[in-house]
């Protein structure tokens, strides 16, 4: 037995070469003709998790003697270039890691019992890692790394060198890595993320949660964020002014010429000119101005977002050394404080939402097809706005509103005035300022320690004017709860009123007569969807509280629409999101505020807002009509509709016909037999729609629709899938809680599973689970020859040993001796399923290595980088296991030389178990997410005792 050698698989050296061919290739074609390149640098990342308290299980990182803050390029640790990485996770982002954390009930209320924070020192760290390739022929071009966000407290090294520390988990950030760079080899890049502290009261997930840019430019060039384009019409013609910052990142100074094309929708050029005979000198940067007039162009609106491009050339000694895209609207916005807000002069009442950056199954780290997803979902509400609540959103989202025809109210996160504080607006306002959709500037939301005093005021006019000058377009505000008279409301451009309750927004129009005012956020009163009678053990909250001035979404949109001088207002919230699970808490893990729930399945504030923020006619009654436990008791059923009448009837008798007061909803008691509760809406006395719910019978089928048929086999567009129980009759059954297991076959994956249950503590994602064993005690023994050595073998008595490398000797007079280290696995338990990789680095010359006596390989030259080895699981056991090597001990070059003493590990992967989601009251969703090879994916369904489903997405 001892002398066969088992099935060992090489690992990872076939992929790896395959990965830096693609790379280099990719880099080419890309590269081809390109003068700048912006490089997606999404995929092939390796994470991990560190510890925030424990250095040596956060990968030894800062524990050198000299570390990166000692010495240039002594990132130590995981930031070491050559730090053992093999068997972390691959992991493509955007990534929220805390979504994939367990619910515990001594975790945050605020981000939603997830175990991270302070208290979960080892789920509080992640580290990422990425290899990339750098092309000898780029030497001589600037090259930055470009994070849109990380949350949070994030720390850079590219191959050693220490980059910079980012704090803000909502900022995108760049570093400058052109010196730092192998050109014509291999580079890698390690970030650390810290998510131990919160910087909100809300779910704000944890890693890197929006994408990473590679961007490659000439020395001269456009500055990041370099182009700021303004827009104004009158007449059938349009003044777009454009300012350009160029940047001379040579040795010398250089003449250069800018070339600017407007291009139109259809691709044709509406404009051009240019700029000659301009200078900039070594280091330094220059701002240019032009203006062009644009007949008669399609103006960005809600109805029609137009988008324009402009393309900017940069010209120098005859050649082309830059090319800059910028897209852009051609609009017009205004705010009057007695008519309210205008869109190309149209008066556009802003009927919004407040969101946060969180969607079910996936958290932070939103597809940017999920951003169109929610989008469309708020409009097919009839919202046209969003307030990016309380933070900067990822860039994409703000490309979603452009491209959908939303309107944007755009929050920086925290008010100061020192410097950490203006130079993140600064950066905020410099990044988004082209977006057509942004209507308005926050400056920050509630503060309540300087809301109401002179203090806020002088924080409030300094960062206003500072926001001013960087971009004069757009009107500033804040989301104030108090402070509105005499605190910072009385400042800024547009007065933010959070909550009508807590003001006179009357009074204060008065005494204001200047100022514009737009409701920041108004509540929705909270509710679980499907939930018509509270159940507080379980957290489900009863929905129905439309009217009360404390919470009703009817009373909030009265209030609005009757009142021409407020602009209009955004709803707390559009979705609803993990984390502030009030008023429960623990079990309730998300907050119950939104018209949706996190899925984006609609509650009754929805059906009611629908009815008045539509133009189509519209119907809606709720709720079900499953309460067999309620036989002859009273139900209090509503009606939503933009009609004049509503006539209802309970298994076709009528209950009456009530008159619909303008921007009201109905209401009837009904006393509950099962069968068919129907509406009729009636317009200037004649019916035009009638719609109704129905009692169901018992669960029979699941059932799944996708809400787009065919995706992108790019690996990144996603489809979501509502996935239903069904009676036997096709009907939702809206009290269903079946368990569904789900399967993938064909080029795609699940990446998250969610139900809108604000108490659900199942899992959103469900992944393999990678365990690393170090190899500990190692001991050394000298002997006489290679062959044979029983001192390999798991029984072997090894206790006489002394502890390896403790007899090196003087390395003046070395001598070639032979020696056996043996050392410890201590291994968890495994099955079958479980797939064990070794991955060795060499601590003798010509290393052969044994486990439990059994040959891996043999004679392994020192430098070897690929000693990784699949076991199979016949040579192993549970609990100790024996790991040995024979070979030459190393010779040292030199006194301060330090020889790897560092024999590697063992990996342990646990295969994922299968997808699984309950339905919360008759719904799940599951997003399915393409490769890069097209193909039809198919989602199968299945649950107990009722019939299977397969829905199928192609993905070209
Ligand atoms: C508001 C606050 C929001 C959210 C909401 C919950 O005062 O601005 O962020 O916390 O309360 O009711």
């Amino acid at each position: 037995m001892k002398n066969r050698l088992y099935l060992i698989i090489k690992v990872n050296t076939v992929l790896v070469l395959i990965l830096f061919s693609a790379a280099l290739v990719c880099a080419k074609s890309d590269k081809k003709n390109a003068i700048r390149q912006r490089i997606a640098f999404d995929s092939d990342w390796l994470f991990a998790l560190g510890n925030a308290c424990d250095a040596s299980e956060d990968f030894n990182n800062g524990t050198s003697y000299f570390s990166y803050l000692a010495k240039a390029g002594f990132g130590d640790g995981a930031a070491a270039p050559g730090f053992d990485d093999r068997a972390w996770r691959n992991q493509n982002l955007p990534h929220d890691w805390c979504v994939e954390l367990p619910f515990d009930s001594t975790a945050g209320h605020s981000h939603g019992y997830k175990a991270l924070g302070r208290d979960f020192p080892e789920n509080s760290i992640g580290w990422y890692r990425k290899k990339f390739i750098i092309p000898k022929d780029d030497f001589g071009r600037n090259i930055s790394i470009e994070f849109d966000g990380v949350y949070r407290n994030s720390v850079v090294w590219v191959n050693g060198f220490y980059l910079g520390t980012e704090e803000s988990g909502c900022t995108s950030f760049a570093y400058d890595i052109t010196d730092y760079l192998h050109y014509g080899g291999t580079n890698v890049i390690a970030v650390r993320v810290d998510a131990t502290m919160e910087e909100g009261w809300f779910y704000e997930g944890a890693g890197i949660y929006r994408h990473v840019w590679l961007t490659k430019t000439s020395p001269l060039h456009v500055d990041r964020y370099g182009t700021f384009i303004k827009t104004g019409f009158a007449n059938g013609k349009a003044e777009v002014t454009i300012q350009t910052t160029i940047v001379n990142e040579s040795d010398k100074t250089v003449s250069f010429g800018i070339e600017e094309n407007i291009i139109d929708e259809k691709g044709k050029s509406v404009s051009t000119g240019s700029l000659k005979n301009l200078q900039i000198g070594s280091g330094a940067s220059g701002e240019f101005t032009t203006s062009y007039k644009v007949d008669n162009p399609k103006l960005w609106s809600l109805e029609s977002p137009t988008l324009h491009q402009l393309q900017t050339v940069i010209r120098s000694n005859g050649k082309v050394v830059d090319k800059y895209e910028t897209t852009f609207g051609i609009r017009t916005i205004r705010f009057d404080p007695d008519s309210g807000f205008f869109l190309n002069d149209k008066n556009v009442k802003i009927l919004g939402t407040n969101n946060h950056q969180d969607h079910a199954g996936v958290g932070a780290a939103i597809p940017d097809a999920l951003q169109d997803f929610r989008i469309r979902r708020l409009k097919k509400m009839g919202s046209n706005a969003i307030r990016t609540s309380h933070n900067p959103p990822t860039p994409e989202l703000l490309d979603a509103c452009d491209r959908l025809g939303m309107l944007v109210l755009n929050e920086n996160r925290l008010m100061g005035t020192n410097k950490e504080h203006l130079s993140l607006l600064e950066q905020f306002i410099k990044r988004d300022r082209n977006h057509p959709s942004i209507i308005i500037w926050s400056l920050g939301n509630e503060e309540w320690a300087i809301e109401l005093d002179d203090l806020g005021i002088r924080i409030t006019k300094t960062m206003q004017d500072f926001a001013h000058r960087l971009d004069s377009t757009r009107p500033i505000t804040v989301g104030l709860s108090g402070g509105w008279d005499n605190g910072i409301g009385s400042v800024t451009d547009i007065i933010g009123y959070n909550y009508i309750r807590h003001g006179d927004i009357d009074g204060h129009h008065k005494n204001f007569p200047w100022q514009p005012g737009v409701g920041t956020e108004e509540t929705t009163a909270s509710g679980t969807r499907g939930i018509y009678f509270t159940n507080a053990d379980k957290a489900y909250m009863a929905q129905g509280d439309f009217t009360s001035q404390y919470g009703g979404v009817e009373f909030g949109w009265k209030y609005y629409d009757a009142r021409q001088f407020l602009a209009g207002l955004f709803y707390w919230t559009g979705f609803d999101y993990r984390g502030e699970p009030n008023p429960y808490g623990w079990p309730q893990v998300t907050s119950q505020f939104g018209l949706m729930d996190v899925c984006g399945f609609p509650k009754d504030a929805f059906f009611y807002l629908k009815s008045w923020w539509v133009d189509e006619p519209y119907l809606q009654i709720t709720p079900h009509w499953n309460w067999s436990e309620f036989e002859l008791k009273q139900i209090p059923v509503s009606v939503f509709g933009n009609v004049d009448e509503v006539e209802l009837f309970l298994n076709d008798e009528t209950l009456g016909r009530k008159t619909m007061e303008r921007n009201g909803h109905l209401s009837w008691d009904v006393s509950y037999s099962p069968g068919i509760l129907s509406a009729v809406g009636y317009k200037d006395g004649s019916k035009i729609l009638a719609n109704k719910v129905s009692t169901t019978g018992q669960p029979a089928a699941i059932k799944m629709s996708a809400d787009r048929n065919s995706i992108e086999a790019d690996g990144k567009d996603i489809a979501v899938i509502t996935v239903s129980v069904e009676d036997a009759d096709g009907l939702t059954v809206p009290t269903a809680s079946n368990e569904i297991y789900f399967e993938v076959e064909g080029p795609g994956k699940i990446i998250g599973v969610g139900n809108g249950d604000p108490s659900s503590h199942e899992a959103d994602k469900f992944l393999k689970t990678i365990i690393t064993v170090d190899i500990t005690e190692l001991r050394e023994l000298p002997v006489d020859g290679f062959n044979n050595r029983d001192e390999t073998s798991d029984n072997f008595d090894d206790s006489q040993w002394i502890p390896a490398f403790t007899n090196e000797g003087d390395w003046r007079d070395y001598k070639d001796s032979i020696i056996v280290l043996r050392g410890t696995i201590d291994l968890p338990e495994f099955n079958d399923e479980t797939e064990v990789n070794l991955f060795t680095k060499s601590i003798v010359e010509n290393q052969t290595i044994y486990i439990n006596g059994h040959k891996i390989a043999s004679d392994i030259e020192r430098d070897d980088p690929d000693q990784s080895y699949r076991l199979t699981h016949d040579i192993l056991k549970q609990g100790r296991n024996v790991y040995a090597v024979t070979g030459k001990r190393f010779r040292k070059t030199h006194q301060y030389d330090e020889p790897n003493r560092d024999p590697g590990l063992l990996q342990l992967i646990y295969p994922a178990e299968q997808w699984r989601r309950k339905v919360f009251n008759g719904l799940a969703q599951v997003i399915i997410q393409s490769d890069k090879d097209a193909g039809s994916i198919q989602l199968s369904a299945s649950s107990k005792g009722i019939k299977k489903a397969t829905i199928g997405v192609e993905s070209r």
